[in-house]
């Protein structure tokens, strides 16, 4: 394969990225359906490579554990792939070389949600999402906010509030176009 930094911007994989629950998944796998591009959610590929579950994978193995598999996944990914929809874990960007590798290597769509919206799904999100187990919703509004300036990094931002993911998933694919 030719060196990737060749790569066309329009083959680049688009790579999602935003906080837990704001729908990365089910947006991108529609993104990937309208374009007719192969999707790929980093967090069901390391369940299924170490055959265990994220809240699993924390509580057995640790969280420092989980980042290391994250970090080879998608570095890999960025320098050997191309044409992809990519949903990356919410705290993925914490890394500065998967942050780095993305923003050199993808288009990198920030999904935004407010606050208040997100809020609202906290109760259906919650058991699968450790990093939220053990903190008052205060400390959530914090993490929410500094999440927030770590996905500062990006190519382009979506806004998600008010909106269904098929709705989200066409105005992708509209900013694709004009891009
Ligand atoms: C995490 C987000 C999760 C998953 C893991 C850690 C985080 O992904 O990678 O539980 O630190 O924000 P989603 O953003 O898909 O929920």
């Amino acid at each position: 394969m030719k060196n990737i930094k060749e790569i066309p911007v329009r083959q680049r994989n688009i790579v999602l990225i935003g906080f837990m629950g704001v729908g990365k998944t089910t947006i991108g796998q529609l993104v990937a359906n309208k374009l007719s591009r192969d999707f790929i959610d980093v967090d069901q590929e390391i369940e299924k490579k170490y055959n265990m579950t994220i809240p699993e994978m924390f509580q057995q193995k640790g969280e420092a554990f989980f980042r290391q598999a994250e970090k080879d996944y998608i570095v890999h990914l960025c320098e050997h792939t191309q044409s992809k929809i990519v949903s990356l874990g919410g705290g993925a960007f914490k890394q500065e070389e998967i942050k780095r590798a993305c923003l050199q290597h993808c288009t990198v769509l920030f999904l935004d949600i407010s606050w208040e919206n997100w809020k609202q799904r906290l109760d259906e999100l919650i058991e699968n999402r450790p990093v939220l187990h053990n903190r008052t919703i205060d400390e959530m509004k914090d993490l929410f906010e500094e999440r927030r300036e770590m996905y500062a990094f990006h190519h382009t931002r979506v806004d998600t509030d008010h909106l269904e993911a098929e709705e989200v998933a066409d105005d992708i694919v509209d900013a694709l176009k004009l891009g």
